[in-house]
């Protein structure tokens, strides 16, 4: 038996610009998913079929990468589910993680590897921003050249994505759930037909690449002012692609005067926001009257790890 945890994520800037090419920032939180694996009689994760549609990020995984015994699997999540906090990379990576280790070739590279075709067959379309950040920890830059920090490079068609460890300082978020559930693949292919339709949305993608740059630099520099500045305008940008739901719109308000800033984060649709703040315990009781599910997160330097 082994088990393998990875870590939900959460994207600071740069969600969907990053499927075409653009640089995104995200960071690891401290909400793993914990995964046992053994060998059994049957395929099943806690005790159902593994047929069942909400366990095909493990089906594809054992596709990607097992050929022997039937394995059962025991899953247990602190993450919620199509809320925009990457609980289905944290599936996909503790799962992959868990099979590799079985089969003795347990390490990183494969995993963000595999990773990134799983997402891609379940979703059709990815970036591997999620997969990586919940491998690897820590923040993560995604950007379309080598620079400092580098990791790994993965491909996909003429896409090439370059992700980087990416210090920053300790943030502040909160993050609020409004509890409607999206799921991205069918986000992600509506902006691909916009942005296919329309030079100005093509213009918006370029310009969260360019908030990003400035995102990424502002963090690190300990401008959290500017940071929240850019963060409503990549906010403002997602709205712009068609992402955004008036229950974010909600609990983005509720965060006035409390936050740096605030925007949708992931998939968007309903989902979730993230707020950077000072004071992370007084907003979230804001977003839960607002209606919302808040979750003050800590930014984890940690990514998927053997249990046992
Ligand atoms: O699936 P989520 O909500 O964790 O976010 C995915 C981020 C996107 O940029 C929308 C898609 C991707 O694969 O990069």
């Amino acid at each position: 038996m082994v088990e393998c945890s990875a870590p939900g994520k959460l994207i600071l800037f740069g969600e969907h610009a990053v499927v075409f090419g653009e640089p995104a920032l995200s960071i690891a939180v401290d909400l793993r998913v914990r995964m046992r694996a053994e060998r059994s009689s049957a395929f099943e994760v806690n005790g159902e079929s593994i047929n069942r549609r909400k366990y095909r990020y493990i089906k594809s995984s054992i596709e990607e990468v097992w050929r022997g015994d039937p394995i059962a699997f025991q899953v247990d999540t602190e993450l919620p589910v199509a809320a925009g906090l990457g609980s289905s990379a944290a599936v996909t990576v503790s799962t992959l993680g868990a099979l590799l280790q079985l089969q003795g070739r347990f390490n990183p590279v494969s995993i963000a590897q595999n990773g990134f075709q799983v997402e891609l067959k379940v979703q059709g379309n990815a970036s591997p921003i999620d997969t990586t950040t919940s491998t690897h920890g820590g923040g993560i830059l995604v950007d379309e050249s080598a620079g400092p920090g580098l990791l790994w490079s993965l491909s996909r068609n003429d896409k090439k994505w370059f992700l980087h460890d990416c210090p920053l300082p300790e943030l502040n978020l909160v993050v609020g759930n409004t509890g409607i559930k999206a799921e991205t693949g069918p986000l992600v292919h509506n902006v691909k037909e916009l942005v296919g339709g329309s030079r100005v949305v093509r213009g918006h993608i370029r310009e969260i690449g360019r908030i990003t740059q400035q995102g990424k630099a502002a963090l690190q520099e300990g401008d959290f002012s500017l940071a929240g500045k850019l963060m409503n305008q990549n906010h403002m940008l997602l709205n712009a692609l068609g992402v955004g739901h008036p229950s974010l719109e909600k609990l983005i308000s509720a965060c006035e005067g409390l936050s740096y800033g605030a925007k949708l984060t992931g998939a968007g649709g309903g989902g979730s926001m993230i707020a950077l703040t000072e004071e992370p315990e007084e907003l979230a009781k804001r977003i839960r009257d607002a209606g919302g599910e808040p979750y003050v997160v800590k930014y984890s330097r940690e990514g998927v790890r053997l249990e046992v």
